[in-house]
């Protein structure tokens, strides 16, 4: 599973984040780039692909492991650092960009997480994350169960059980009051939906996908 996703993620990553991700981010020439908690790695390689200097950060054993490997294997600069994001050690100054891509529903103690994410940044830096969108939790499984979502509660902070862990529900609104409180201005939300040529090629049918946004993906700038 670590090789199959390594390259570029999984199938919605390559088609509803990762494009999305680096639009918003732009030019990456010399820039410093904080992937915090970054799994595998595979978004540390795509950005120092792109001539940023990376730092990535997981607390995940084999995750670290993994993505350790791969820089040993073909080196492209990216700096490992195996932590926590709600007690980060000192990484070498500050960053004109943190991505937290899936990771705040991971953590239970999330705001800590969110606060290490925005102190890490320049004032003016960008800060990107990605959830699974909270209007639309778990949409493929009752997608395929209802032929549409269906959902019965939201305004509540619940858990969702994963293959790799458990995830928490939390409001859209949860989220995005907790990164302008930090002192950060929204700057885009986006919803990606499936282009439907790009869903003829996934490996079930994933219709929910061009219907309804799996992701949020948020952009803020810190202020301060
Ligand atoms: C769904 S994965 C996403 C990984 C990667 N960003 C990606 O998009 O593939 C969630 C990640 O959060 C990490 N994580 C969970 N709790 C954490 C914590 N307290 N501090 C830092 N990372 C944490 C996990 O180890 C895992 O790598």
């Amino acid at each position: 599973m670590l090789e199959q996703t390594a390259l570029d993620g999984d199938f919605a990553k390559r088609h509803l984040v990762n494009p999305v991700l680096l639009r918003m981010l732009g030019d990456l020439t010399r820039q410093r780039v904080l992937d915090a908690s970054c799994g595998n790695g595979y978004l540390s390689r795509i950005l120092a692909g792109r001539d940023a200097t990376v730092v990535g950060v997981e607390p995940g054993q084999l995750l670290f492991d993994f993505a350790v490997e791969q820089e040993t294997i073909a080196p492209r600069g990216i700096q490992y650092v195996q932590a926590d994001l709600c007690d980060l050690p000192d990484l070498g100054g500050p960053f004109n960009a943190v991505i937290a891509s899936m990771v705040l529903p991971a953590i239970p103690t999330w705001t800590g997480a969110m606060r290490a994410c925005v102190h890490a940044l320049k004032p003016g830096g960008l800060f990107l994350f990605t959830v699974n969108h909270p209007c639309y939790e778990q949409l493929w499984p009752t997608w395929r169960e209802h032929g549409g979502y269906r959902t019965h509660r939201y305004l509540t902070e619940y858990e969702i059980p994963g293959p790799s862990g458990v995830d928490f529900h939390r409001t859209l609104s949860t989220y995005l009051n907790q990164v302008t409180s930090l002192g950060c201005q929204l700057t885009e939300l986006a919803e990606p939906g499936l282009d439907p040529d790009a869903a003829i090629e996934a490996p079930t049918a994933i219709d929910a996908y061009v219907h309804l946004p799996n992701f949020l993906i948020v952009a803020a700038r810190r202020t301060t």
